[in-house]
């Protein structure tokens, strides 16, 4: 058995998550191993379908039926997350870390006044000598999230989208965890907007000292804004690296075109150029490096051979035969 990187605050080790089905599984995570480090902000994007919320979901043991982890390890803030019983994962959810979900502009109770909503979370986990205090501590929490005190008395359908995103971030830090994980929380934002919210996460790490999971389909603000990237593709991990040197130079040929299919957000216009093809079927996967079909540099060997991953430089790994760099490690 793999051990969590000392200091880390997530590890993940060569997890695998499947989907039963009545004709067979879906393998939709395939042996993804990497760690978030506190306090950093590692960024993981990828196509619709890659895997990203089902790897975020499996990392806070949120999946359900038909989901199943079938192989690998988690571990966050030293403790073994698949080995957690009921009582356990209660402590670690909120309390260590915490998730913005994919739909979360749904994910208020319409019923519920924000800071009924808020005043419910804290107190479900920490006893407030009474209603005065748990109100400040609620006012504190969304004056973080850069809301007034007067969004407290409102109902979700007073507000917009990025405000109730807005509520979703004071909620998910509402118990100071070290780890937020936040699944796409702006894809039904502007890419403004997004942007605003992610440099706002990054005031509060600063602030607050915990670290982000980030997941969204925009590469280019990863690169802008996270520590690392990390970039999936069909369920395994295509290359992880600084998000510095990444940007400058991909060394992954999937990387290389999901760059080349985001407009950038500034500088001169280009034509976008999409990543011919469409990603391979999760039912029914292919022998070799998934991505060889759709890759222009793709040799014969790419078609039976997976691609374990090369280290590409200091702290950044390539899944792919062509990537330039030292010689392949055993962890894909
Ligand atoms: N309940 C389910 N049953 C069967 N297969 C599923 C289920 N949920 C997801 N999958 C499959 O698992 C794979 C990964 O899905 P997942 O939702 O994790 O992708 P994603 O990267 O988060 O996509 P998106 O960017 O659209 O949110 C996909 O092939 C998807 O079809
Ligand atoms: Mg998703």
């Amino acid at each position: 058995m793999t051990a969590p990187r000392v200091g880390s605050v997530l590890s993940v080790r060569d997890l695998e998550v499947r989907y039963r089905g009545p004709d067979g599984d879906v393998c939709a995570v395939d042996g993804v191993s990497f760690d978030v480090r506190p306090g950093e902000v590692l960024g993981l994007a990828g196509e619709s379908g890659s895997g990203k919320s089902t790897l975020a979901h499996a990392a806070l043991r949120l999946l359900r039926p038909p989901a199943v982890i079938t192989r690998g390890e988690v571990w966050i803030d030293g403790e073994d997350v698949l080995a957690l019983g009921p009582g356990g994962l209660a402590r670690l959810r909120w309390r260590t870390a915490s998730i913005v979900l994919q739909n979360a502009l749904d994910a208020l109770n319409p019923v519920l006044t924000v800071h009924e909503q808020l005043a419910d979370t804290l107190r479900a986990h920490a006893p407030f000598p009474n209603a005065r205090a748990a109100r400040l501590r609620a006012e504190e929490l969304l004056a973080l999230v850069g809301l007034g005190e007067d969004t407290l008395d409102r109902w979700p359908h007073q507000l917009s989208g990025g405000q109730r995103q807005r509520v979703n971030i004071a909620l998910a830090l509402a118990l100071r965890p070290k780890l937020v994980v936040m699944d796409e929380p702006t894809t039904a934002l502007d890419v403004v907007v997004q942007r605003e919210l992610l440099q706002r996460v990054l005031q509060l790490r600063d602030a607050l000292g915990f670290a982000v999971l980030f997941i969204t389909h925009d590469l280019p603000l990863l690169f802008d804004l996270a520590d690392r990237v990390g970039v999936l593709y069909a369920g395994r991990l295509a290359e992880l690296g600084p998000a510095a040197a990444m940007r400058e130079n991909p060394a992954h040929p999937y990387t290389r075109g999901l760059l080349r299919a985001m407009p950038p957000l500034t500088g001169p216009r280009r034509p976008l150029a999409g990543i011919p093809g469409a990603p391979p079927d999760p039912a029914h996967p292919l022998p070799g490096c998934r991505f060889a079909p759709r890759c222009a540099v793709a040799a014969a060997r790419c078609r039976t051979e997976v691609p374990f991953a090369h280290a590409v430089g200091p702290g950044w790994r390539a899944a792919c035969h062509a990537a330039p760099g030292l010689p392949a490690t055993r962890s894909p």
